[in-house]
């Protein structure tokens, strides 16, 4: 049982963004997480929730209206967002408008992404056990292939061209780099791996390449260790026991941390915090995505958010809580009162309602 100390005393503004498909659900859940502990426990949490997200798209062409960008801005500390993706929006421009509004706009440049097995029976390769998965991926987060630029000619024809830029930037790269490095430090770890593929984009990636080798200078103590992407994938599954920390590429970021994701249990259990170091307000959201075959059936997994609420207790200066919300998801899927896809058999408020009542239990 936790100390029952009165906890979080400045107010904090969360926008919750609940979005598309699972991401309703999920987050439906989540902020449950979020106001026991406002109600049980008085910490001072004012929830805002933002209908943005396909609906609204297509009701009214709204994406990410400015009011809205300009309050998170000025008064928020959180914003805890579920998926985004919605079949009858192909294009996925509201998806793109939200996500990216909030990831570039906020120059949240760090995208980190746990990946971390709580129990031996979720991890799907033969002779590892949940020790072995325990790494954190620093995934760039505001440059790359993301950022939109390049063009399509002669759309439709036998002669068209679609081009996308891949940008990087000196700087963008070395805060990424330095921010792996620091959590390194932070944490007593030993090791850090980057991942790049400067043997086939030399321009871009030699630029990985020589400012990891430079920021590594700085970190003595630590093994500053390099490896192309497609064998870095490989080490994943063959030895994951060997990385702790990845720093890498945007989006070698998102192919990785689904990689992950499989390693620890599926995308259901795969949290992550965007974060612009030294700054508080952060943007907090599962790994997943909308899921549209499970939307509406009860059936998503709740525990990728609830951990999701766990950073960003860490981020508010609380990793007790975040611990405690951990420990509460290992319990439950330990107890398999978790839903089908890391073993269990409840649905995604049972399976929320019972992680819960393992908050409860611990705080006292
Ligand atoms: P997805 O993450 O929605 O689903 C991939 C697979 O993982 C599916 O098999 C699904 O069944 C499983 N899965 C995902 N979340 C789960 C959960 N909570 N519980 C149990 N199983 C879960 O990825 P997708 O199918 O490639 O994408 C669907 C839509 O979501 C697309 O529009 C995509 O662009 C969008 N997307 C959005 C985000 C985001 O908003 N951050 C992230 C990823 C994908
Ligand atoms: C993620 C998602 C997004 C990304 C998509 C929806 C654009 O896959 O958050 O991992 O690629 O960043
Ligand atoms: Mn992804």
């Amino acid at each position: 049982m936790l100390a029952s100390a009165p906890i979080m005393a400045s107010s904090k503004l969360i926008a919750l963004l609940p979005g598309d498909g699972i991401g309703t659900e999920v987050i439906t859940q989540a902020r449950r997480v979020l106001d026991f502990y406002r109600e049980k426990r008085g910490m001072n949490l004012d929830l805002w929730s933002l209908d943005l997200g396909a609906d609204r798209y297509l009701k009214d062409g709204t994406t990410y209206p400015k009011e809205i960008r300009e309050r998170i801005e000025r008064e928020a500390s959180a914003v805890l967002l579920g998926a985004l993706g919605d079949p009858r929006v192909p294009g996925l421009e509201h998806a793109r408008d939200i996500l990216f509004g909030l990831r570039f706009g906020l120059d949240l440049y760090a995208n980190v992404r746990p990946v971390k097995a709580l129990d031996d029976r979720l991890v799907p390769l033969k002779g590892r056990t949940a020790k072995d998965v325990d790494m954190v991926v620093f995934r760039e987060n505001t440059e790359g292939i993301y950022v939109g630029m390049g063009g399509q000619f002669k759309r439709g024809t036998p002669d068209e061209i679609a081009i996308n830029e891949d940008l990087n930037t000196r700087k963008g790269v070395e805060r990424l780099i330095v921010a792996g490095f620091e959590h390194a430090r932070k944490h007593g770890i030993g090791v850090v791996h980057m991942a790049d593929k400067s043997n086939a984009m030399r321009h871009a990636h030699e630029l990985w390449l020589r400012v990891f080798r430079e920021v590594a200078k700085d970190y003595p103590g630590i093994e500053a260790v390099h490896a192309y992407v497609d064998a870095l994938a490989m080490y994943m599954i063959q030895d994951p026991s060997v990385i702790q920390v990845i720093v890498t590429c945007n989006l070698f970021g998102d192919i990785l941390t689904d990689i992950g994701a499989a390693l620890q249990g599926g995308l259901g259990m795969a949290c992550s915090a965007n974060l612009h170091p030294g700054r508080l307000l952060g943007l907090f959201e599962p790994v997943h995505g909308s899921a549209p075959p499970l939307a509406g059936k009860d059936v998503a997994n709740p525990f990728a958010s609830f951990l999701t609420v766990g950073l960003m207790m860490s981020q508010f200066g609380h990793p007790e809580l975040d611990a405690l919300i951990e420990d509460s998801v290992r319990e439950s899927v330990a107890a398999k009162e978790c839903t089908r896809d890391v073993g269990g058999a409840l649905g995604t408020r049972a399976s929320a309602d019972g992680c819960i009542a393992r908050v409860a239990a611990k705080l006292g």
